[in-house]
């Protein structure tokens, strides 16, 4: 009693227990619920996933198609949520019109607030399913000035939000299958991390016990830091830069990023808290970037700069020495880039497929006894007792 560990950045600090996710860092193993990521990757659908992570089980036929038509039900915004997007500036960042209109939803959504209620976090869980992807897809048609489209309940839910974010009001909208199975599984890897910046804010929020809304627009703001969520938008940036400023020469990018001349010069998309041998997510990020592109008919030169950087890194001391690795971010922005999106989509893409992985955190942590409020204690370096100056004498 009375010693105060501490651990920057939580390195070291386990802050709850949790049943959801599984990591082991040396061997580059990821299990939701305890299936193996790569058999969700290759099997399963981000819907059926989410139902995993938020319910503990794989679904029955029955409770997939019951979760499914609940989900579908909620797809519309309120029109006076929508009308939100009117006031943001025509070339705001999705990210924080993201946060902002989750955070609404506490507003327009008041009966099911309550997080010791079952049936209202039930109510709220589905509503986020729901919505999420209809909010992220009309950041986008703002951005790009286009008009919004209601959802179509009769597709899928990544059909839905590619429709909702590339078509247009009374004209057919044909989508590649290709193009939906790829998202999915996309989706699908990033659905949870365990205690990763943004869930943990999840959670400190919630241990509060603040709602789920508020909880999951805490997280979306988390998410935007290009540390973590934002990293896919800095990767692609970062390949820009080498093709533009270096001429695709990615041994001149390595000497600088290892020089550290400039602060923001790290090779984003590599290097991991945890995983310090390899990422499966980006191993299997790395199978698909090839096979989406050629399916897609697309060819990026950036694709193959990525793959020349990353060999460049991997044959490097330097990240050799600090087991730096590609992680998730390093290949999803070429796949983005390939399917349509604009850069500054690419981290909502990362948010709506984080969003069952927090929802399932705060409804762990609002059932768990062990649950107390988030309070870290700190290690004070400030001034010693002194007495209070008058203005005259200072
Ligand atoms: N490029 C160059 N050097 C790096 C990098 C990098 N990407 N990452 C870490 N290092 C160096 C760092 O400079 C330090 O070196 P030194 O000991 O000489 O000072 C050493 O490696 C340890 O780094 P750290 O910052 O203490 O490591 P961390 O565990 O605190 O940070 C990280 C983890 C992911 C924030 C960091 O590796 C990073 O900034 N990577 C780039 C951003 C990125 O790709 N983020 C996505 C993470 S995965 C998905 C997600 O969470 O969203």
């Amino acid at each position: 009693a009375g010693m105060t560990a501490l651990d920057y950045g939580y390195g070291n600090t386990a802050s709850c227990r949790s049943a959801i996710t599984y990591i082991d860092g040396d061997a580059g193993i990821l299990r939701y619920r305890g299936y193996p990521i790569e058999q969700l990757a290759e099997k399963s659908t981000f819907l059926e996933t989410s139902y995993l992570l938020i319910y503990g089980e794989l679904p029955t036929q029955s409770e997939l198609d019951s979760f499914t038509n609940k989900i579908r039900r909620h797809t519309l915004l309120h029109e006076d949520l929508k009308r939100f997007f009117d006031g943001f500036p025509r070339d705001a960042h999705p990210m924080p019109v993201l946060s902002s209109a989750v955070s609404a939803l506490s507003t327009f959504y008041q009966d099911s607030l309550d997080p010791f209620d079952q049936e209202a976090v039930e109510l709220s869980t589905v509503r986020l399913l729901a919505k999420v992807p209809t909010i992220a897809a009309y950041a986008y048609k703002k951005s790009v000035g286009q008009p919004f489209l209601y959802p179509d309940n009769s597709l899928g839910l990544v059909e839905n939000f590619l429709r909702m974010t590339f078509g247009f009001p009374a004209e057919p909208y044909e989508v590649d299958p290709v193009f939906v199975k790829a998202l999915d599984t996309l989706l699908i890897l990033h659905a949870d991390h365990e205690q990763n910046c943004s869930t943990s804010t999840v959670r400190m929020v919630g241990s509060s016990q603040a709602n789920l809304f508020a909880s999951i627009s805490a997280g979306v703001n988390a998410l935007f830091g290009p540390l973590h969520g934002g990293a896919n938008q800095a990767v692609l940036e970062m390949l820009q830069r080498i093709e533009r400023e270096f001429e695709g020469d990615v041994d001149k990018f390595v000497e600088r990023v290892k020089n550290k001349e400039d602060k923001s010069a790290r090779l984003m998309g590599f290097g991991h808290r945890v995983y310090k041998n390899y990422d499966p997510r980006a191993k299997i990020i790395k199978q698909q970037a090839d096979e989406i592109l050629k399916g897609l008919g697309v060819n990026d030169p950036l694709l193959d700069i990525a793959m020349r950087l990353e060999e460049r890194a991997l044959a490097d001391d330097y990240f050799i020495e600090r087991k730096l690795y590609p992680n998730v971010d390093f290949y999803t922005g070429v796949i983005y880039r390939a399917m349509g999106f604009p850069t500054r989509m690419f981290t909502v893409l990362f948010a709506l497929g984080r969003l069952p992985g927090w929802i399932a955190h705060r409804r762990e942590m609002i059932n768990d006894p062990t649950t107390r409020i988030g309070r870290p204690r700190q290690l004070y370096v400030g001034a010693t007792k002194r007495d209070y100056v008058e203005m005259s004498a200072r």
